[in-house]
């Protein structure tokens, strides 16, 4: 029987010019079209008709669901998805979910509704019940950065135990015994993951784990801002301050300036992302970099595979490493 895969190798295209010309999902230039066209009459394909019906065939195109795309860590893990994504013939159709579980389930039911061929799935927490619905439909799914209890689904984590553990390190290494910590939101995983790291890191080094040092923050800017003046106002004020990312470190380099003290001399602060933003602060950030190229890169080569691939094969569990960068908002504790 004659495949798709057929008519884009007589017409010397790809496959996702050809399903782009029968579904009409992208445009395609004339003389293109002309050779598709040409090879559909030469082998006489027919598109998979039953495949069209169960599943409206392939739209070349997957959804992305991100928590908050203001956020510059999800805009440059979209760009990455995007960018491998449109060297395949793929589109991406954004949905940006606020962080609200009611927007996520009804998103999943759009991109369902436009019949995506596959969905990069960011959760805004830790539940699942919804994302059940795409498993009963067969979508291919890949979960990126935050881990949901779901079984049959690509994932694709990065080791945020350990990156909080290094970040922290470093600030005790430095000679720092008192370090605040401004957490993410509580059911972000990868927030606990580096608060356990954080806890680990002191626990090595003998450091009792003081909860007054631990604040909770909401992985934005002004959230940042507000936890670390609580810090700065308890009965006993932190030498450092790590925040579970760039964002809220900002907001807390933020709140030591208003508290006339500065950074480093007075208060180190390290961060976590490794967003543009952090090499431009004065002084720039330490910081945690994530692989955000390669989170979004092998998120949508695993979908893409599945998808072209019927979605066999186990499911994998794949887990990046970070890179602590130095710069100049971390040193040594005052005298
Ligand atoms: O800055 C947003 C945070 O949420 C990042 O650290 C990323 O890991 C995401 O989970």
């Amino acid at each position: 029987m004659t495949t798709i895969k057929d008519v884009a190798r007589l017409a010397d295209v790809s496959t996702a010019t050809v399903s782009h010309v029968i579904n009409e999902t992208r445009y395609v230039s004339d003389e293109l079209r002309a050779r598709v066209l040409e090879a559909m009459e030469t082998l006489d394909y027919r598109p998979n008709v039953l495949a069209q019906g169960l599943r409206g065939g392939e739209t070349h195109t997957i959804g992305l669901v991100v928590p908050d795309n203001a956020n510059p860590f999800f805009a440059e893990v979209s760009r990455a998805v995007e960018d491998v994504g449109f060297a395949r013939g793929y589109s991406v159709i954004l949905c940006n979910t606020g962080d609200d579980l009611e927007r996520e389930r009804a998103y999943i039911d759009v991109l369902v509704a436009k019949q995506v061929d596959g969905i990069i799935f960011i959760a805004a927490g830790d539940h699942h019940e919804h994302l059940d619905e795409l498993t009963r439909r067969s979508v291919p799914l890949v979960l990126a950065d935050r881990d949901v209890d779901l079984t049959d689904a690509d994932v694709v984590l990065v080791n945020n135990e350990r990156g909080g553990y290094e970040a922290t390190k470093h600030l005790l290494d430095l000679g720092h015994r008192w370090i605040g910590c401004i957490a993410g939101p509580s059911e972000a995983t990868p927030s606990a993951d580096r608060v356990e790291g954080y806890v680990r890191a002191l626990r090595e080094a003998r450091v009792p784990v003081e909860d007054a040092a631990i604040e909770t923050g909401d992985f934005r800017y002004q959230g940042g801002e507000a936890a670390a003046e609580r810090l700065l106002g308890g009965s006993e004020r932190p030498t450092a301050i790590f925040a579970c990312n760039d964002l809220m470190a900002i907001g807390a380099l933020r709140a030591v300036r208003g508290a006339g003290l500065s950074v480093p001399h007075d208060i180190s602060v390290v961060g976590y992302d490794d967003i543009p933003l952090a090499s431009a602060m004065s002084p720039a950030l330490t910081t945690v970099a994530q692989p955000v190229d390669q989170l979004g890169a092998l998120s949508t080569e695993l979908l893409l595979s599945r998808i072209e691939n019927g979605s066999v094969g186990t499911a994998q569990r794949i887990m990046l490493e970070t890179r602590l960068v130095i710069r100049g908002s971390s040193g040594p504790p005052p005298q």
